[in-house]
């Protein structure tokens, strides 16, 4: 199955969670085993991770239908995605019923890495992995390069800042500018009667003072 609700939650020992509605097929399957696999999804895999999240294995063999290479997993008995760069083994060590879904939290016990995506020194070189966002609705390729960890604390005349003060600062001027328009200019680019009616009613139903101005 597809799941955006999932991230990384400590790092010794290393610990994921994901969240899932008890209603899903894979949610008996990982409750019953105690295991489960992370395959970061690429944008070879966009199609495949679409898929995978509309239907159920309860009615099709995801594996066999989009011709994905079923690799026995070295740890636990759930198999990983051939084609995905990193597949993270996993075993659940414990279970937090939340309402719609069931946090399973889980300690990674083995890590496989294509390695096109290691270094020299063995290290890991994701960018280049061609890794997938899920966003509101949307798959979205990871953008540019927007800094490395620590860069806003860095000494100037170290390591290349990225991003001009400059550029940031047009940009939150554009960001500005477009915050300030109307509802009514909002309206005027949905050109689409029932999204003007949808968003119409949103901005009856949000106060302006709340909405979020970024
Ligand atoms: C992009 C995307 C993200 C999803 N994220 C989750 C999630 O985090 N948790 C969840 O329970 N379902 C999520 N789903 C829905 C399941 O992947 C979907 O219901 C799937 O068909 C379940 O498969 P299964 O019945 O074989 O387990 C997501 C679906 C998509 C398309």
């Amino acid at each position: 199955m597809t799941a955006a609700w999932t991230g990384t939650i400590c790092s010794d020992p290393v610990m994921v969670s994901v969240s899932i509605r008890p209603e899903r097929y894979s949610h008996d399957i990982i409750a019953r085993t105690g295991e489960f696999v992370i395959n970061l999804t690429t944008e070879q895999l966009t199609y495949a991770a679409d898929f995978c999240g509309v239907r159920s294995g309860r009615d099709v063999d995801k594996f066999e239908h989009l011709h994905l290479t079923r690799v026995p997993s070295r740890c636990v008995s759930a198999p990983s995605i051939g084609e995905s760069p990193v597949c993270l083994e996993c075993l659940v060590t414990a279970v937090e019923k939340l309402g719609t879904h069931d946090l399973f939290i889980a300690k990674v016990v083995q890590v496989s890495v294509d390695e096109q995506y290691l270094d020299k020194k063995g290290r890991l070189v994701l960018e280049d992995a061609g890794l997938v966002a899920y966003v509101h609705g949307v798959y979205l390729s990871l953008g540019k390069k927007l800094g490395t960890f620590g860069f806003s604390v860095r000494k100037k005349g170290g390591a290349k800042r990225m991003g001009s003060t400059k550029s940031a600062k047009a940009k939150a001027e554009k960001r500005e500018k477009a915050d300030r328009r109307k509802p009514a200019d909002l309206l005027k680019a949905s050109a689409k009667p029932e999204k003007r009616k949808a968003a119409e009613k949103r901005n009856r139903a949000v106060k302006p003072e709340k909405r979020k101005v970024r």
